[in-house]
């Protein structure tokens, strides 16, 4: 048989052996997505690994994905495939230097609020208020009282495209993530005018140079619905993960889907994301390793998260 369905097989037997349930993020290798129970945004996943009856976790993303997932179910076993599958906005922002920040605006006296995307590391997320996603963001906005500023970590853009949609002002961490922040403007242009009737839809990870062109801004779940809402098929120019497209392409085929390039390279492609295959999936299953362990910062972490994913208002 071909080498390939030798693995899927294993990973099959692998997880009714380990009771295991595999949750994979959309911006992960098509054939991952193809084998995974259950694929989602952020705030899909995180919910869904709380909602799971399963006492494995294989978290096909990134490391702040699956130690958010360890977090909300300290009793389950959470497996990442690649242990160094890390994210630059997470790295963008240490906890030291957030909490140094933070004490320097409280002795100038300002009343804020820390409201963080969750692409940041557990320790970062306990020094938290709130904790969001592109999925929730604005709603969570919304719920900061208006006696407080909110400063926003790490994500500049996202940061900034809440002030636009919210009106709110904030003070923005000067973080960002390097698959959105080499979109080349020059090619989508380009695009845009080979295809004249097409949509462009863009994450908000992306700089507001780049989401003046778009027709629509949203998360990778919030795209999935935009496009869903097209009867007659269409052209949508992607400023996204690159792998975003064979979600769209699975769960609407009637559309076309064209990737906006980046400066450097023909396609983005996230290289922390990257790192997860089919043989390191198989082989955390089959090794117990790498695995997300219990730290003593994740319960006030835990508080943030639950406070904002798990109980809308
Ligand atoms: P969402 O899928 O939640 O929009 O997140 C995008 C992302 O960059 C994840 O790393
Ligand atoms: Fe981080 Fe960007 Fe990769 Fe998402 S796509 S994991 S935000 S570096």
């Amino acid at each position: 048989a071909h080498p390939y369905v030798d693995v899927v097989e294993e990973i099959q037997q692998l997880k009714k052996e380990l009771d295991a349930v595999i949750l994979a993020h959309y911006y992960q290798e098509g054939e991952i997505q193809e084998i995974a129970d259950i694929t989602g945004d952020s705030l899909k996943l995180a919910r869904e690994a709380t909602k799971t009856s399963a006492s494995t976790i294989v978290f096909c993303g990134v490391h702040f994905m699956a130690e958010t997932a360890k977090i909300l179910n300290p009793e389950k076993r959470v497996l990442l495939p690649d242990v160094q599958a890390g994210c630059s906005l997470a790295d963008s922002c240490p906890a030291d230097k957030l909490s140094r920040y933070q004490e320097m605006l409280r002795i100038n006296g300002r009343k804020f609020q820390t409201v963080t995307y969750i692409n940041s590391t557990a320790a970062v997320k306990s020094l938290s208020d709130w904790i969001v996603t592109s999925g929730n963001a604005e709603e969570i906005i919304r719920r900061v009282p208006e006696e407080y500023e909110i400063l926003f970590v790490p994500d500049q853009h996202l940061g900034s495209y809440l002030e636009e949609v919210t009106g709110r002002k904030m003070i923005l961490w000067n973080g960002s993530c390097i698959v959105h922040e080499i979109f080349s403007i020059q090619d989508l242009l380009k695009a845009k005018k080979q295809y004249p009737d097409s949509l462009t839809i863009a994450h908000p990870e992306c700089p507001a140079n780049m989401r003046e062109h778009a027709d629509f801004i949203g998360g990778t779940e919030a795209m999935i619905k935009y496009v869903s809402g097209f009867a007659e098929p269409r052209d949508f120019l992607v400023a996204t993960e690159a792998n975003m497209l064979w979600q769209l392409q699975s769960k609407h085929p009637r559309h076309r889907y064209l990737p906006v390039p980046g400066i450097a390279c023909a396609c983005n492609k996230c290289p922390h994301m990257a790192r997860n295959t089919l043989e390191k999936i198989r082989d955390c299953m089959k090794n117990g390793t790498p695995e997300i362990a219990w730290e003593a910062d994740f319960l006030k972490a835990r508080a943030a998260l639950e406070r904002s994913l798990l109980n809308p208002p």
